[in-house]
């Protein structure tokens, strides 16, 4: 499996390099999803007034293309402005089925400021799948994208 440091440098190449938003975050999802093993599915909301909408993404078809603020672990996330690990999808009352195959999840909120872009949403196949370590590089991913969604970086 690729370092960390190796996929964000891979991903804040890709970010930079591409004409747009839309596109930098297609370029995101997939480096994450094909450099790291246990993300089985990779996916970016975008905020939408009260509700999350679901853009880019690899894996398996969502049925929930749209999740409203405050539900499922996504909205929870939005909620609270910070990045929720669960290490058991299966023990989690708040969380929104996608697969039954998903046993983890992480979701990390996109900020500009103060204020909820959208997040960057994934599941594991495996139990516990994610730990600081996504978290630091995830919350990295989430600023570069932030910066070309606010169109601060060019
Ligand atoms: N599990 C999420 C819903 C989105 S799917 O994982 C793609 C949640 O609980 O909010």
């Amino acid at each position: 499996m690729p370092s960390h440091e190796h996929v964000l440098s891979e991903i804040t190449g890709q970010v930079r390099d591409q004409p747009d938003a839309t596109r930098a975050m297609r370029a995101a999802v997939s480096t994450l999803k094909r450099r790291m093993p246990d993300y089985s599915w990779v996916g970016i909301y975008l905020l939408d007034g009260n509700e999350l909408v679901l853009g880019p993404f690899e894996g398996k078809p969502s049925p929930h293309g749209r999740i409203p603020l405050g539900c499922g672990i996504c909205g929870a996330a939005a909620a609270e402005k910070a990045t929720i690990i669960v290490d058991d999808v299966n023990a989690d009352p708040r969380y929104l089925a996608c697969s039954i195959d998903t046993k983890s999840e992480i979701v990390v909120p996109i900020m500009a400021g103060n204020e909820v872009l959208g997040e960057i949403d994934i599941d594991s196949d495996r139990l516990a799948a994610f730990d600081a370590t996504d978290q630091k590089m995830l919350e990295a991913v989430a600023a570069l994208l932030a910066e070309r969604m606010s169109g601060a970086s060019r």
